[in-house]
């Protein structure tokens, strides 16, 4: 680590428009802490973006783009240090190591915060700390809440514009004396007098930590994504997990879409899938034409937070205002509206740039340019990468964008009431067993099929790829607290509902990857996922199955055949038999995980899905 210059207390200088003490305290505290050079209170103005964006390409961390090709658009390229999640250096620090659970890593508290008070102390030397004040959901919302992030990088202050309500209207939500989430973040990357910076400070040492109780978040060492917006993970996933756990609402790793049926009945359904797993893909779906007139619009490509209303139903909103999503593999035939929504404004970190100064990515079009400069700065060409393996984009290269550029963004996508969720889609990312979807017979059931979820590992976090991991609701590394509790959380959810005069939504599991024999995937996936979603709509329409057909395994129930639309698709029986059918011996080891998974978790494990498991072991048995 650099060593840190010594200097006087930089003034909080807090403009007129903020009016809460409690914040200006606090942001005095902070920087009398991590002792920045400045403080700079940001406003959220598309002047003071462009401004930042300008200070950034001067000082080498970004590069604009081809005004021509890219207009106001970006290339950020981090440390190779640091360029995902770090799922081992993220902690839940409640105060009983219990409430964090197996799956979570957990320090004592008062530990904890003497680690960070060492490393906060004088970390932001040399830097500017700034003051982004956020509302993840619409402004005002009941459903919303706010959150201020003091950094030290300006990289996360444009982000955030993009990724959440920022700016000076979140001081009017607030007041004098509005809550707010509290979230300390450092590159941890002091400069010394004189000392020239880095394209991308951070530093070796991270640290992702949550104080659940206090609802507070303090991040040290990481630039990157998740671990420093963090409005995203932290906030909306894991301290909103905790809150929802206290106050009777969900904050779940889902998508949110609306789909609207040729004779004009719209449904909207959240799904959750892993990282990297193409929620953004599912998100924005496009319809084969050939189905006749379906339409698919979005609300949230990652986050949902879905709360009860009073007429019983779940109602969603995203909390986010924009997309942070995986670049590599988008083009223009697997996801057309991502590209859309990418031909200006936007920043990308770790593509490629072209030499017309552009971006590129693996998977971005089916030749790859001639020459590039790679995600690192080194030259690339189509024969280097032959000979070396070498990716031109970071796997976890990533686009920032605002939701409003997305030209199938729903009506509603900002509505404070949120919408209306008529079912939950659940999906791993599985190469064999998991069929391509099971409706589930009953919530318990769904709840089941969702907690035992299995998915291959994918770069969106630091670690092995490609390993199977069990990832309950894709909440793995996102649960603020207690894993069996959060199940709990959600058989409580469901019974609530049952005791009301609303439905219960009705619970999918899919799995868009089985492969072959040779390791290809089978089924088309992107808008071809409109059959299945197809199928599940028409199921909620008819309940009791007498219009729209299934077939019962161990599992639950899934479509023969027949019961898809195939118009437009070539798709033989055969195929359709391997990626629907259920092998029991697969079957039998895969319900070995789930007893693996159960032992871990069990404190509090809910008795009802111990119930469905010894159900399932006696029909394989
Ligand atoms: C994300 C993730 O960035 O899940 O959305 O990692
Ligand atoms: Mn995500």
């Amino acid at each position: 680590m650099n060593q840190p210059v010594m200097g006087g207390v930089a003034a909080v200088n807090a403009p007129a428009f903020v009016k809460h003490q409690k914040l200006i305290n606090w942001v005095a505290e902070i920087a009398a802490l991590t002792k920045p050079d400045r403080i700079y209170w940001c406003d959220g103005s598309q002047e003071e973006y462009d401004r930042l964006c300008a200070e950034m390409v001067a000082a080498g961390t970004m590069k604009k783009l081809n005004q021509e090709k890219r207009p106001n658009s970006y290339l950020a390229c981090s440390d190779p240090s640091d360029v995902a999640r770090v799922e081992d250096r993220t902690f839940i620090c409640s105060q009983d190591k219990l409430d964090a659970g197996p799956t979570n890593n957990w320090t004592d508290p008062a530990e904890m915060r003497k680690t960070l008070h060492g490393l906060f102390d004088g970390c932001m030397r040399g830097r500017t700390l700034y003051v982004v004040p956020f509302s993840m959901g619409p402004l005002g919302s009941p459903i919303a809440h706010i959150g201020v992030e003091l950094s030290d990088s300006p990289y996360v202050a444009v982000n955030m514009r993009i990724m959440t309500r920022m700016g000076k209207a979140v001081y009017d939500v607030l007041g004098t004396d509005g809550e707010f989430v509290p979230c300390v973040h450092s590159v941890g990357a002091p400069l010394a007098a004189g000392q020239k910076d880095v394209a991308w400070p951070c530093n070796s040492t991270k640290y992702i930590v949550h104080y659940p109780e206090t609802r507070e978040i303090w991040s040290f060492g990481s630039g990157y994504g998740g671990n420093a917006l963090l409005g995203k993970k932290c906030f909306a996933l894991r301290i909103a997990s905790t809150m929802g756990r206290d106050e009777g609402w969900l904050a779940e790793h889902m998508l949110i879409l609306g789909v609207e049926s040729p004779a004009g009945k719209k449904h909207y359904v959240a799904a959750a899938f892993p990282s990297a797993c193409g929620k953004t893909n599912f998100a924005m779906l496009i319809p084969p034409a050939t189905m006749g007139g379906w339409k698919v619009t979005t609300i949230g490509d990652d986050i949902a937070w879905i709360k009860p209303g009073e007429d019983g139903r779940l109602y969603a909103i995203n909390p986010e205002a924009g997309y942070f999503g995986v670049a590599p593999g988008t083009n223009e035939k697997t996801n057309f509206n991502c590209m859309a929504s990418l031909r200006a404004n936007t920043i990308f970190t770790n593509v490629a740039l072209t030499d017309d100064g552009d971006v590129w990515w693996e998977g971005m079009t089916k030749e790859a340019p001639a020459h590039l400069i790679d995600w690192q700065g080194k030259d690339w060409t189509p024969a280097i990468a032959k000979e070396s393996g070498r990716k031109a984009a970071h796997p976890n290269a990533r686009f920032t964008v605002a939701a409003t550029q997305n030209p199938v963004i729903d009506s509603a996508w900002d509505d404070p009431a949120g919408v209306p969720i008529s079912a939950f889609i659940f999906g791993g990312r599985r190469s064999t067993t998991v069929p391509l979807v099971t409706e589930a017979r009953n919530w318990v059931e769904g709840v089941y099929m969702a907690a035992t979820m299995g998915s291959e590992t994918t770069a969106a976090a630091v670690g092995q790829q490609g390993v199977v991991r069990r990832d309950p609701f894709a909440m793995l590394p996102f649960a603020g607290y207690n894993m069996s509790d959060y199940f709990q959380h959600w058989l409580n959810i469901g019974k609530k509902i049952a005791a009301s005069p609303a439905e219960l939504p009705k619970i999918y599991c899919v799995n868009w990857f089985r492969t072959d024999a040779d390791g290809k995937f089978v089924w088309p996936g992107f808008g071809d996922n409109m059959r299945v979603l197809k199928w599940m709509l028409e199921r909620i329409e008819d309940p009791q199955g007498i219009r729209v057909g299934g077939v019962e395994h161990i599992f639950g129930v899934s479509p023969r055949f027949e019961d898809l639309q195939w118009d437009g698709l070539e798709f033989s029986r055969a195929q359709f038999d391997t990626i629907t059918s259920i092998d029991k011996a697969a079957w039998a080891q895969e319900v070995v995980l789930h007893t693996e998974l159960f032992d871990k978790l069990k404190h509090h494990l809910p008795k009802e899905l111990e119930a469905v498991k010894a159900k399932l072991e006696k029909q394989l048995a």
